[in-house]
């Protein structure tokens, strides 16, 4: 499939996603919130992807937020169209079935900070700058991350950085939870392959169901939480790839998976 402002790679069950718009620092429009939905929408269903990569092209940036040319002359229905694309865009990431890796190898602000968010995990390099900066725009987050900051830091320091729009550093993230962990600049790409790589190695419908267990889980409390893991690992316990796991281990070999 072609698209004007993303760029897709594949090998060895990775999957990169590159947002390429680098001389506007990745900042995304409608064209490319629209490609992402469809590029994300195919991914769920490609077999050959069993781990996606997203970056932004260029060294300066991730994401540096939704496109604010778009934003400046917005009336009430059209700014709602756009949170609501914006929103459909991080759902289809965050339950894609698959995880979905974060490189943050810079700028990653507003919308793109919102992105980052909506993967499973998030990398950065030493060098990256995160945060919400929309109420200095008169604006705010309008891509899921009123909702998904405060799940991953706590209300407190949430509400700091949507309040604020203060930027902090990778590591001001990582220590707060917001970022997994961080990489040199020129580290950054290959510990992310590395780790997509890991997990391109497991059964892909143990990773869906993990993913399934800790995703639905959180909007619940925790006894409900407990009996979707027990009917999850029900689900897990039978499969042909728990015997294969298993039987590798007690083998003394690696386990070849089927994914079933
Ligand atoms: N939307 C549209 N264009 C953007 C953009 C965005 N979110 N972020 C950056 N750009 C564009 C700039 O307008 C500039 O374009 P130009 O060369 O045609 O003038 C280009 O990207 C480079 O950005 P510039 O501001 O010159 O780089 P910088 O290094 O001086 O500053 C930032 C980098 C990230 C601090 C600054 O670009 C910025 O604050 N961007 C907006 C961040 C934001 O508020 N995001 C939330 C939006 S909801």
């Amino acid at each position: 499939m072609a698209f004007n402002n993303i760029l897709v790679e594949a090998s060895a069950g990775i999957t990169t996603v590159t947002v390429n718009r680098p001389d506007k620092l990745n900042a995304l429009n409608t064209e490319t919130i629209c490609e992402l939905n469809q590029c994300f929408t195919g991914l769920a269903s490609d077999d050959e992807t069993r781990v996606v990569v997203l970056r932004g092209a260029g060294e300066k940036a991730f994401v540096a937020g939704a496109d604010i040319n778009e934003l400046a002359q917005m009336t009430a229905p059209e700014a709602e169209l756009l949170s609501r694309g914006g929103q459909k865009l991080m759902n289809c990431i965050e339950n894609l079935g698959k995880p979905v890796i974060a490189a943050v190898g810079g700028f990653a602000l507003g919308g793109g900070c919102e992105l980052a968010m909506a993967c499973t995990f998030r990398y950065a390099s030493a060098t990256a700058k995160l945060g919400l900066p929309e109420t200095g725009l008169g604006l705010i987050p309008g891509f899921g991350g009123t909702q998904r900051l405060s799940r991953l830091v706590g209300r407190g320091r949430a509400l700091e950085l949507v309040l604020t729009g203060n930027m902090i550093s990778a590591e001001e993230a990582c220590i707060m939870g917001l970022v997994n962990k961080v990489f040199t600049c020129d580290d950054l790409m290959d510990e992310v392959m590395k780790i997509a790589g890991v997990l391109a190695s497991k059964s892909t419908l143990t990773l869906k169901i993990a993913l399934q267990a800790v995703n639905n889980g959180l909007n619940m409390n925790q006894d409900s939480g407990c009996q979707l893991e027990a009917a999850l690992f029900g689900v897990c316990g039978a499969s042909d790839d728990a015997r294969e796991g298993c039987a590798a281990f007690l083998g003394k070999r690696k386990p070849e998976f089927k994914d079933s």
